[in-house]
């Protein structure tokens, strides 16, 4: 048997990769185009096995994904692939669109063209995973209930705006056309491998190059963050056992403002490598320019996930963040590489303009 990944060397689709292939003999074959966010390294330790295989490609060439379809005859098709960093997305909004949304739709019309190729039984077990964000709820006030997903979608910035269109595309091709989709709807992930435009890497990499640890705003927008590998369990439960049509949240029911999540960072790294001035990292904490459209706060109720199928998350922020200072701390190699040229000129036009 074979599944098929999109986006797999990114953050969360590398993550799933990695543990899939640790955890099951199927085979995996991985699309990805290898954007700035694509990254060969997080695989290095997969390269040479043969269950995993790579393939260079964008979900919206409908001829290489059909062939690639045909070729390896897949059970499953995972879709992690899109343009994810919100900050990008205000910047220049025109290729999320191309990958979230144009791109989406390109896909699902390569996977229904697959599918009706496919043998009764075939078609029958036959899914397509489609991985979004909780962002296609929009905003929450600091005492309303946590996401549902009878939720209406209220997108507010570019980024959520294109996921929140490919879940429709995702849910019309279900009921239009019969294809055997399930959707996720997650909240903010962090853990090992994670490109460092984001809030958590960004930190923890600034902090130990003695940077300043930049806060938008006030720093109390809310998160609720789950450690990555908690994500991959969920999307392998849902890829399970989930039922046709549905969407899944998922979350870690770890809601915490942004400057509290940068303070324990600091906590952590002032433990494991203290500054040579016996000072606290968190000096290095700088109030700059908010993001424009800002979602004040983010939380997900993921009961219908607990109760369905039996997920629950394994790690407390408090163990996941622990665990991720760690991993950075010991993946100097991974971190150096992927702050390449075109990193270092993102972070200094997303910086540049953010008056303190
Ligand atoms: P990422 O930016 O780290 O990785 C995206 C990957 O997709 C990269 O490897 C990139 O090269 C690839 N890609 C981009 N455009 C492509 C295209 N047109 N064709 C093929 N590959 C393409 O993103 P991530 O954080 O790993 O997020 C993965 C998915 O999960 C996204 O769909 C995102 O919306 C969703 N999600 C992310 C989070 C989070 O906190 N990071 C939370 C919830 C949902
Ligand atoms: O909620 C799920 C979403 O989480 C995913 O769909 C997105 O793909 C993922 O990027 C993430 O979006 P956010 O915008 O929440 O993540 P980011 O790490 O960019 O920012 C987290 C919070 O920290 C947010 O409130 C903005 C703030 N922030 C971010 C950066 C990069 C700062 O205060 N300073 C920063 O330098």
């Amino acid at each position: 048997m074979t599944i098929l990944v999109t986006g797999g060397a990114g953050f969360i689709g590398g993550n799933f990769v990695l543990d899939w292939l640790a955890e099951s003999d199927e085979t995996v074959v991985n699309v990805d185009k290898l954007t700035y966010a694509g990254n060969l390294e997080t695989l290095k330790s997969v390269q040479e096995n043969t269950a995993h295989i790579f393939v260079k490609a964008d979900i919206g060439d409908r001829e290489a994904i059909g062939r690639l379809l045909q070729e390896h005859q897949p059970r499953a098709v995972v879709n992690f692939a899109a343009e994810s960093h919100v900050d990008r997305s205000i910047d220049g909004p025109g290729d999320f669109i191309q990958t979230n949304v144009v791109g989406t739709f390109n896909l699902l019309e390569s996977v229904r063209g697959y599918w009706g190729s496919l043998s009764d039984d075939a078609r029958a077990g036959f899914r397509f995973l489609h991985v979004s964000t909780d962002e296609v709820y929009g905003t929450l006030g600091p005492k309303d209930d946590a996401f549902k997903e009878s939720n209406p979608y209220e997108p507010n910035s570019p980024y959520s705006a294109s996921k929140a269109a490919s879940d429709h595309l995702v849910r019309a091709w279900h009921h239009t056309y019969g294809l055997p989709v399930l959707t996720t709807n997650c909240s903010n992930n962090y853990g090992p491998y994670h490109f460092p435009e984001k809030l958590i890497p960004l930190v923890i990499l600034n902090a130990i190059a003695g940077k300043q640890l930049p806060i938008y705003g006030d720093g109390q927008q809310v998160r609720d963050w789950l450690y990555v590998k908690d994500h991959c369990s969920a999307i392998r439960a849902v890829l399970q056992g989930g039922r046709l049509g549905e969407t899944y949240n998922v979350g870690g029911w770890n809601e915490k403002p942004n400057l509290d999540v940068v303070k324990a960072i600091c906590a952590i790294l002032d433990e494991l490598k203290p500054r040579a001035d016996g000072k606290s990292y968190a000096d290095q904490i700088t109030f700059v320019k908010d993001r424009p459209g800002h979602d004040r706060r983010y939380a997900i109720d993921a009961r219908k996930l607990e109760k369905e199928l039996g997920w629950k998350p394994a790690q407390t922020f408090e163990t996941g963040i622990r665990k991720t200072v760690e991993w950075y701390l010991d993946n100097t190699e991974w971190t150096s590489n992927v702050q390449s040229g075109a990193y270092l000129q993102w972070v200094e036009k997303n910086y540049a303009d953010r008056d303190q």
